[in-house]
C-alpha cells in the first residue's frame, strides 16, 4: 500500500427534509451575498427552488439568482456567473442541482478567487488556481459526486473542449442531500447516475499496486450496493431506501474514500468519456457505460488477477479455473448489468457514430496532442485511444 492523505471537509446533511437546513447552513458561512445557481427546469418545477429561496429569506440572507446551467456545463455560463458575482458583491455560491450545476458553481468560484487570469486557463493548466470562493450544494441527482469531490468539469464551446480541474479549494462547504429530491428523475438519468457512481469506484479499484484490504472491501461493498439498488429503482423510483443508498454511494464513491492507499486511480475511462461529452453532449454515466467494456478488454492483460478479483467479489462470478477467463467473465457481467439497467454498452447504443476523423480528434484532445498518457493500469497514448474508441463503435 502507498502512503496517503485523506481530506473530506464537506459537511453532509442527509435525509428527509434536509433542504430545510439550507438557510441555517448558509448563515453559518457569514457571507454578505449569495449566488443561487441552478439548472434548467427541474428544481423550479418541483418547487425546490422556491423552498430554498424561502429558507434563505427566513435567515435574512441576501441573494441573486442565476439559472440555465445545462448538462456538460458551459464556459459561457461560468463567465456570466463571474460577471454577476462581481457586480453584485457575491461572496458565497449555493448550487441547487446535480454535478453540472455544482461544477459550474465551482468554476464561478475559481473565477472569483483568481481575478488575474482567465478561468479557462485554470482548466487547461496554463495557470494555477490560488483559491476558490466557497460553494455549498443542495443535491438533486445522485451521480457525479461533485458534492464532496475536489473536481469541476467544464465544457468550452469554443472547440468543444471538456476539461476537469481538481483541487481541494473546490470542495463544497456543505452538501444537503434529501433522497426524496431525486424521485422526479427520469429513469435514464437515474441509471446513468448509478453507472457513474460504479465507475468512480472502478476507476480507483483498477490499479496495479498492492491495495489495502479495507479499501478494497469498502469499494466492493459499495459497488454491489449500487447494482442492487439501481435494479430496484428501475421498478420503484420512489423507494426511499434505495434512493438513499444510491445517494450516499454517490458521495462515498467520489470523496476519495475508495482510493486510500493507492495512487488515486486510473481515470482513463473518464477522460475517454469526457471527449464524447464535449463533442456529442451525451449523459456522462451513459457515455462511461458505452466505452468501459472496450477499455477493460484493452487493458486487462496488464494484471488479469485484479479483474478476476473484481469479477468474483463484485460481480459474483465463480472462479473459471483460469484467471483470464474469470477476468473476462467479470467484464461481460458488467456489460450485462448495464443492459439490465438500460444503459448502452457501445457507442451505437449511446446514439453516437463518430467518424474516423472525429475519433482521431478526440484521441488527440484527450492526450493533449499525444503529449500526455492516460491511465495507470495501462498507460494509453493517442493510438491506444483510437483503438478503444474504434472497438467501442
Ligand atoms: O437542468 P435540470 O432541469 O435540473 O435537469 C437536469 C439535467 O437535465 C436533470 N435533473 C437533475 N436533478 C433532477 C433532474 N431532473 C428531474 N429531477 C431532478 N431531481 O438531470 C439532468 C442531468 O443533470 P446533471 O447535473 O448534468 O447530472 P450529473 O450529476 O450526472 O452531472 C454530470 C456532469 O458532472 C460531470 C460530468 O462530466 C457532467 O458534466 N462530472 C463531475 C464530476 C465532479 N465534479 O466530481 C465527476 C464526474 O465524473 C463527472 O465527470
Ligand atoms: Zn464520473
Amino acid at each position: 500500500m502507498l502512503n496517503f492523505q485523506y481530506y473530506a471537509p464537506t459537511k453532509a446533511v442527509f435525509g428527509k427534509d434536509a433542504e430545510l437546513e439550507t438557510g441555517s447552513l448558509v448563515k453559518q458561512e457569514k457571507c454578505s451575498k449569495v449566488l443561487l445557481h441552478y439548472g434548467g427546469q427541474s428544481a423550479k418545477k418541483s418547487g425546490l427552488l422556491d423552498r430554498i429561496c424561502k429558507a434563505l429569506e427566513e435567515y435574512d440572507i441576501d441573494y441573486v439568482m442565476l439559472g440555465g446551467v445545462v448538462p456538460n456545463p458551459r464556459l459561457s455560463k461560468v463567465y456570466e456567473g463571474i460577471e454577476l458575482c462581481r457586480k453584485e458583491g457575491v461572496d458565497f455560491i449555493l448550487a441547487v442541482g446535480g454535478g453540472s450545476v455544482i461544477d459550474s458553481a465551482k468554476a464561478i468560484g475559481y473565477g472569483m478567487a483568481n481575478p488575474d487570469c482567465d478561468v479557462w486557463d485554470l482548466y487547461t493548466g496554463k495557470a494555477r488556481p490560488k483559491g476558490c470562493m466557497p460553494v455549498g450544494a443542495v443535491l438533486t441527482i445522485a451521480a457525479a459526486g461533485s458534492e464532496m469531490s475536489d473536481s469541476s468539469v467544464i465544457t468550452n464551446e469554443d472547440g468543444w473542449y471538456k476539461k476537469a480541474l481538481n483541487t481541494n479549494y473546490a470542495r463544497c462547504r456543505f452538501a444537503v442531500m434529501n433522497p426524496e429530491l431525486t424521485y422526479t428523475l427520469p429513469e435514464y438519468q437515474t441509471e446513468s447516475g448509478c453507472t457513474d457512481i460504479m465507475m468512480h469506484t472502478m476507476e480507483r479499484y483498477f490499479v496495479l499496486e498492492d491495495t489495502m484490504k479495507i479499501t478494497d472491501g469498502i469499494a466492493e461493498a459499495l459497488m454491489r450496493n449500487v447494482m442492487e439498488n439501481a435494479k430496484i429503482l428501475l421498478k420503484e423510483p420512489e423507494n426511499y431506501d434505495a434512493r438513499a443508498e444510491i445517494m450516499w454511494c454517490s458521495t462515498l464513491s467520489h470523496n476519495d474514500l475508495t482510493g486510500c492507499g493507492t495512487n488515486g486511480g486510473d481515470w482513463a475511462t473518464h477522460l475517454i468519456e469526457h471527449e464524447l461529452g464535449g463533442l456529442f453532449d451525451v449523459a456522462h454515466g451513459a457515455g462511461l457505460a458505452a466505452v468501459w467494456g472496450s477499455w477493460a478488454r484493452y487493458v486487462m492483460d496488464e494484471k488479469p488477477e485484479r479483474f478476476a478479483k473484481f469479477a468474483e467479489n463484485v460481480m459474483g462470478i465463480e472462479d473459471q479455473g483460469d484467471v483470464k477467463k474469470t477476468a473476462l467473465a467479470g467484464i461481460e457481467a458488467v456489460e450485462a448489468f448495464c443492459r439490465e439497467i438500460h444503459m448502452p454498452t457501445n457507442l451505437r447504443e449511446l446514439g453516437v457514430e463518430p467518424t474516423e476523423e472525429q475519433i482521431r480528434d478526440m484521441a488527440m484532445k484527450a492526450t493533449n496532442n499525444d503529449t500526455v498518457e492516460l491511465g495507470v493500469f495501462k498507460k494509453l497514448k493517442a493510438e491506444d485511444l483510437i483503438r478503444i474508441y474504434t472497438a467501442a463503435k
